[in-house]
């Protein structure tokens, strides 16, 4: 009999086609999230999950599923899945790390220049027909071109980011918990500096660090504090890396010049707080989701299920000794 795998939310029909090579596939195409029980009933009897960041993977699901060995993530972040709670039931779980790089790239450039110029402001303003004529001083921005960008994170995410300055002209400061090497370094054209260094000199702060304890409200509001007042806030990362209340207070009293932000705390539930200010830039976390990302991801995580249930030794392992 085929090992019997769910997919726990809807995914791209050639996904599906290709893991029926192998399994006997139950999918969520429906794609209504599954709460933690029915998660738990759908799982009891299956060997594979593909999985999403909406699901938590915990010590409590797992000791539902005595027969699971294997959870793919279709993201390259995994704080939805408890990986030591995996490791002790010999769980095997993995990400899908390198294909979303350049697309998460892309779009912190897009939250950047939307931010830095007003973009979706003007735009929701043009809608709303209140446009009569051309005006000097309409929508005046902040050049991006020549600015001090800082990249907190200089990973493979962070890298891509990086590079992409060179065509704005821009000065490069990095920080991470380590610093990385001259080869690096030079080939992204990035300053290591301390962090209060970064927060001091950035004109346009970005944020591409994973969530963890250690960089749980890496930006509170003793970070924010340090920021040049005029300073944009750009976050694609994770929700919780930034303390959204710290956050919205140093908006309210323009302490900041603005934020982009694709990820929040709690989200989807939105503090609606952030509805209220023009100078940010609100998206539903979709950086990586180009068309040909979204499939490459939901494929990289199907390849690692067939791996890890058929040699056990999937190409992006997050837990080895699983
Ligand atoms: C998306 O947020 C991811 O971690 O891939």
């Amino acid at each position: 009999m085929r090992p019997k795998v769910l997919v726990t939310r809807e995914v791209f029909d050639e996904t599906l086609e290709y893991l029926a090579r192998f399994f006997e596939v139950e999918s969520n195409q429906s794609d209504a999230p599954l709460t933690p029980a029915q998660l738990a009933d759908r799982l009891a009897d299956k060997e594979g999950a593909l999985t999403t960041l909406s699901e938590r993977v915990d010590a409590a699901l797992l000791a539902q599923c005595p027969t699971l060995k294997a959870v793919c993530n279709i993201a390259v972040g995994f704080n939805n899945i408890d990986l030591k709670a995996c490791t002790e039931r010999g769980v095997m779980a993995t990400n899908t790390p390198g294909v979303l790089d350049d697309s998460t790239a892309d779009f912190t450039w897009a939250l950047i220049l939307a931010t830095a110029r007003r973009v979706t402001e003007s735009e929701a303003w043009l809608r709303a027909g209140q446009w009569s004529g051309w005006k000097l001083k309409q929508f005046l921005g902040t050049d991006v071109h020549h600015a001090t960008l800082g990249i907190l994170g200089l990973g493979r995410i962070g890298q891509a980011v990086a590079r992409r300055a060179r065509g704005f002209d821009m000065t490069v400061l990095y920080h991470n918990t380590r610093r990385l090497s001259e080869e690096v370094e030079k080939s992204c054209h990035a300053a290591y500096v301390s962090m209060d260094e970064l927060l001091a000199r950035a004109d346009i702060l970005t944020l591409h660090v994973p969530y963890s304890p250690a960089t749980h409200h890496i930006i509170g509001a003793a970070q924010l504090a340090k920021m040049k007042n005029m300073a944009i806030l750009i976050n694609a990362a994770r929700g919780g890396v930034v303390d959204d209340q710290d956050l919205i207070e140093a908006l309210q009293q323009g302490r900041i010049g603005g934020a982009g932000l694709d990820v929040f705390e709690n989200e989807p539930k939105l503090d609606q707080r952030f509805l209220g200010f023009k100078n940010v830039v609100l998206t539903p976390h979709i950086a990586s989701s180009s068309e040909t990302t979204r499939r490459n991801m939901a494929m990289l995580a199907a390849e690692n299920l067939v791996a890890a249930l058929t040699t056990g030794k999937p190409p992006n392992l997050l837990n080895p000794p699983a």
